[in-house]
């Protein structure tokens, strides 16, 4: 195979391996056999190697929110590369780290104003983990280990994330890497939930399970429940009316930490900054990564409680280091640079407004798609889309397959749309217009109807 490569000043002449990238959440065999490349990016749009444009409807793996390649972005990284490329931050810093800290804390939940950075959703959701055992043990209850997760939740790869996420796949290879931990169900409903616009109307009461696993735990040995507010990789799982509340309080009555993972839903997805401000509903801890600088390098976050700072720091004897956890990436100056960029871009436009105007257009443009075959269910919050299709029979998971190659083969309007399962998922960055939603949908429409 003959790659493009724009930075290498055209095409690379020596043919390009496809065996060595061990490819990640990818099946390696049947996806070199028919590779499908990109090798470039603006605003809405991806270019193949052959030069064909591709609508993005996922801003990447939901991370690209701004839209691609935008000028700010690239210009403060390549400026920050030339001024200085990295700086250490055990011990050390650099004024970048505070100026990315206190901007986000600013836009985060009130309160959650203390900001530890990672480098991806993964490292975050085990940082959380470990700030809240962190956290009780400072506290004089250091029996509190037990993380609570939910089934389909996502919480990235690492160890913490992959015991306290709740998709049997991602598990099934590993287990018992983690004690101490169990999991409520997942809220999807498709009996009483179908076909819902926005938050669905049944199964406030699926938090209740908290109560039971706090009995039959004891609340003095558990930490944390870490959920997505709405879940995304798993297939697009909206939180019933009233749940989000439930786990609050549920939390707070028990004096256990309550871990929104917004990898997904920080910065603009759902309209606000957070969606932990679209629920109105705060939690004692945030993780997030992706679109907290437009995933032009790679960066995450943990917001955690002034409280729970304190209460970890202060408990040091002064000169000691107070958590003992950290990444030699923490903050780095490129990630830094991109994050400010990407904040104030999305000020500068106004991006997350305009996402919240979008949404009824969207939603509309998404439940058209009602009564084309396969189609099971359709769901939508803020610019995300969920569409689930009808297993095939034997082979669950291959129809959304063929309908995401499909739409990516597409001679008309070709569209990048995510699938797991057999849902197919929609995150487009929140720059899109009326008219490339109505391309998307048209496209989504087309390959569904042209496969079994
Ligand atoms: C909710 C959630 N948490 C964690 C992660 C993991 O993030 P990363 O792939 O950056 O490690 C993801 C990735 O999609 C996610 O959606």
């Amino acid at each position: 195979m003959k790659l493009e490569n724009p930075h290498s000043g055209g095409a690379i002449d020596a043919e390009v391996s496809l065996a060595e990238w061990w490819m990640p959440f990818t099946a390696n065999r049947s996806f070199k056999e028919a590779p499908r490349v990109l090798s470039r990016a603006e605003g809405m749009h991806y270019w193949t190697p052959e030069g064909r444009q591709i609508l993005d409807g996922t801003a990447g793996l939901w991370c690209v929110n701004a839209g691609h390649c935008r000028k700010p972005i690239v210009e403060a990284i390549q400026q920050q590369a030339a001024a200085m490329d990295y700086a250490p931050p055990f011990n050390m810093a650099h004024p970048l780290g505070f100026e990315a800290a206190t901007v986000i804390a600013k836009v985060a939940p009130a309160g959650l104003d203390r900001v530890f950075f990672t480098n991806s959703g993964s490292e975050s959701a085990d940082t959380a983990l470990k700030m809240a055992i962190a956290y009780h043990r400072a506290k004089g209850e250091p029996s509190r280990r037990i993380i609570i997760g939910r089934e389909r939740g996502y919480h990235g790869v690492n160890i913490g994330g992959t015991m306290a996420g709740g998709i049997p796949g991602n598990r099934k290879h590993f287990p018992a890497m983690m004690s101490g931990v169990d999991h409520i169900r997942a809220t999807h409903d498709l009996a009483r939930n179908a076909f819902s616009r926005g938050q669905p109307a049944h199964g406030a009461e699926f938090a209740d399970e908290l109560e039971r696993l706090v009995s039959f735990h004891d609340a003095s040995n558990i930490a944390a429940v870490i959920v997505e507010p709405m879940a995304g990789s798993a297939g697009v799982l909206i939180p019933p009316q009233g749940y989000l509340e439930k786990l609050r309080a549920i939390c707070d009555k028990h004096g256990i930490l309550l871990i929104f993972d917004e990898v997904i839903t920080g910065f603009g997805r759902l309209g606000t900054a957070f969606a932990a401000q679209y629920f109105n509903v705060t939690p004692d801890l945030i993780t997030c990564a992706k679109a907290i600088n437009n995933a032009a390098v790679p960066m995450g976050a943990v917001l955690a409680k002034t409280q729970i700072y304190d209460t970890i720091i202060n408990i040091a004897p002064a000169g000691q280091i107070e958590f003992l956890h950290g990444y030699t990436y923490s903050a780095h100056p490129l990630a830094c640079a991109a994050l400010l960029a990407t904040q104030k871009l999305y000020v500068d436009e106004g991006i997350f407004e305009r996402a919240r105007a979008m949404v009824p257009k969207f939603e509309a443009a998404l439940h058209s798609l009602k009564g084309t075959r396969h189609v099971i269910d359709i769901r939508n919050l803020g610019l995300v889309g969920g569409i689930e299709l009808e297993p095939r029979a034997g082979a669950v998971g291959k129809r959304a397959l063929e309908a995401h190659i499909k739409c990516f083969n597409a001679e008309k309007a070709p569209a990048l749309v995510r699938f797991t399962g057999d849902i197919l998922a929609l995150s487009p960055p929140l720059i899109i217009s009326e008219d490339q939603i109505g391309q998307l949908v048209g496209t989504i429409r087309a390959a569904l109807q042209s496969i079994d």
